[in-house]
This record gives structure tokens, C-alpha cells and sequence, in this order.
């Protein structure tokens, strides 16, 4: 069996292939504190793809969507693992969907979606580099101007 940095959990997820500086971004987008099943952090770990990468491991737990699209975000490079009695019985690339709703806040605080009661919803307009525009506003926003809701 290969050696891993990171030991093997039994059922969970596994994210992997994060920017190793975005590690802690991502933990803090699972809500990792509040997780009671085991977790586990690997950072600046080799990786032929990304020189150094971040993995996350949560037992317990499958990712939802909406933490899909966050992840995707900041952590585009990222693969989901879900575990199931130690195989990995899914695999998939973390994608930049084409529509964000209720995910991120305009940054311009005249827009309307920061009003109560209104979802903001973003098109993407470009994934690399991320570019948002408002549906509301219709301004664009890049990767700096992201504020995770
Ligand atoms: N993993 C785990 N617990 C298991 C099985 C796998 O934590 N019971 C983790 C591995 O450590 C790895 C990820 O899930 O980080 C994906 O596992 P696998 O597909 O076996 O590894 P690789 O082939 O290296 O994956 P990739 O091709 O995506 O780099």
C-alpha cells in the first residue's frame, strides 16, 4: 500500500489538490470547527500538479453543492474524493458553475441584493481569472473583490 501524509479515513470526503495557501480558506468554508467526526488538515504537501497542495479530510460528511461552488472559487484546482468503507467510490474536479446565487456579496454597497431579503446572484463571466457580474447592479467583480457569504 502507498504511504500517505495524511492517514486514510474510512467514510467522509476528501478534498484535495487545494492551493496550499488556501487550505485554511477552505476549512473555514466546511464550517470545520463545528464538524464532530474526525477531521483532518495536510498542508504544503508535494503534489506534481501544484508544486505544494492543501488536503481536507472530514469524516462523516459529504459535500453539498453549495460548498462545491464556494470551494470553487478560491480553490479551483481542488478534487472531491467521497469515501465509502476506505474506497473511493466517487471523484470528481471542483467547476466554477455559470450562475452564483446566494453564495457571494456585491461589493457595491448601493446595489440592491444587499438589501434584506434579496438573494444576490452573480453570472460568471469568466472563470480564469474569475469575473462576476451583478445580475442586480450589473458590475464586475474579480477574485480580490469576493466576499464569501
Ligand atoms: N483517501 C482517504 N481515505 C481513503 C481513501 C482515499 O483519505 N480511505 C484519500 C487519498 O489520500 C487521496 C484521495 O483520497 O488524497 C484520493 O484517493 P486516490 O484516488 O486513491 O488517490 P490518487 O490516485 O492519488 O488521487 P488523484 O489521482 O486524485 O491525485
Amino acid at each position: 500500500m502507498k504511504h500517505l501524509d495524511v492517514s486514510a479515513i474510512k467514510d467522509g470526503s476528501v478534498i484535495d489538490h487545494i492551493d496550499s495557501k488556501s487550505t485554511l480558506k477552505v476549512a473555514d468554508i466546511l464550517n470545520i470547527r463545528n464538524e464532530e467526526q474526525v477531521v483532518l488538515v495536510g498542508m504544503n504537501l508535494t503534489s506534481k500538479l501544484l508544486g505544494k497542495k492543501g488536503i481536507i479530510k472530514i469524516g462523516g460528511k459529504i459535500i453539498d453543492q453549495k460548498e462545491a461552488n464556494k470551494i470553487a472559487l478560491i480553490a479551483p484546482n481542488a478534487t472531491v474524493n467521497i469515501i465509502k468503507d476506505y474506497e473511493v467510490v466517487k471523484k470528481f474536479k471542483i467547476a466554477v458553475p455559470d450562475v452564483l446565487e446566494g453564495i457571494v456579496k456585491c461589493f457595491n454597497p448601493n446595489c440592491v441584493s444587499n438589501d434584506i431579503n434579496v438573494v444576490p446572484k452573480f453570472n460568471v463571466a469568466s472563470k480564469n481569472p474569475i469575473k462576476l457580474q451583478c445580475h442586480y447592479c450589473e458590475r464586475f467583480m474579480g477574485t480580490q473583490d469576493i466576499q464569501l457569504i
